[in-house]
């Protein structure tokens, strides 16, 4: 769960770590929903110092980090040709980090082993700006890298928070009902914060 901006730039800081080049992160949500927030804090995270917004007109952003990021968004593409078209192909490469905006729409041209960050607005309007994130692993090697972002993002969290309730930030998403769970994967563990 994150309540703010802020909270969501944190944890895409705290995955940032963990990425390296050839990892897919495919981002889903609606409009306004803070995907690019959250690449805003990975790109961060990974030394970029310039500006981050979503590539909508132009599809794709390349920043110089510790590794190359290729920041897609493809919500202006209506076809599996167009985003072939855009050289996607070339663009999801083994040398770079690549950050997918609407990745659900062009899920079966993503590798099966990119992590799907799915998220979600607040439907309570006395809490617009909570958001729910889904992590969702296409292969087993995300569970290990999932839990180190979830100790630094809580520590984190912890530290940044003026709450002190203390309610849990990280829940196991496929434990309660299978909400972190891909289709046609066997086992994968939807980490929720
Ligand atoms: N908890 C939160 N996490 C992320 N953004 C939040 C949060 N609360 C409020 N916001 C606001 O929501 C907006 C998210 O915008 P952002 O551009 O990241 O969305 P997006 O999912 O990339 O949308 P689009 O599909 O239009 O590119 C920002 O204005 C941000 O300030
Ligand atoms: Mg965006």
């Amino acid at each position: 769960m994150s309540k703010s901006p802020e909270e969501t730039r944190i944890l895409g800081a705290c995955l940032a770590p963990v990425l390296l080049p050839g990892d897919v992160v495919s981002l889903s949500g609606d409009l306004g929903a803070g995907k690019t927030v959250f690449v805003q804090g990975i790109s961060t995270a990974l030394g970029y110092g310039g500006r981050v917004t979503s590539p909508t007109f132009t599809l794709v952003h390349e920043y110089d980090a510790r590794y190359p990021i290729v920041h897609l968004d493809i919500y202006r593409l209506d076809s599996f040709q167009e985003v072939l078209d855009l050289g996607f192909e070339e663009l999801v490469g083994p040398n770079s980090i690549v950050l997918v905006e609407w990745g659900d729409a062009v899920a079966p041209l993503l590798p099966k082993r990119s992590l799907d960050v799915v998220i979600t607005r607040s439907e309570d309007i006395d809490a617009t700006d909570d958001r729910t994130l889904v992590f969702k692993p296409g292969a087993p090697e995300w569970l290990s890298k999932l839990d180190t972002m979830k100790t630094t993002a809580e520590a984190l969290l912890n530290a940044a928070s003026t709450e002190t309730s203390g309610s849990p930030r990280f829940w196991d998403a496929s434990a309660s009902g299978g909400l972190g769970r891909r289709a046609n994967e066997g086992k994968a563990t939807g980490e929720a914060s």
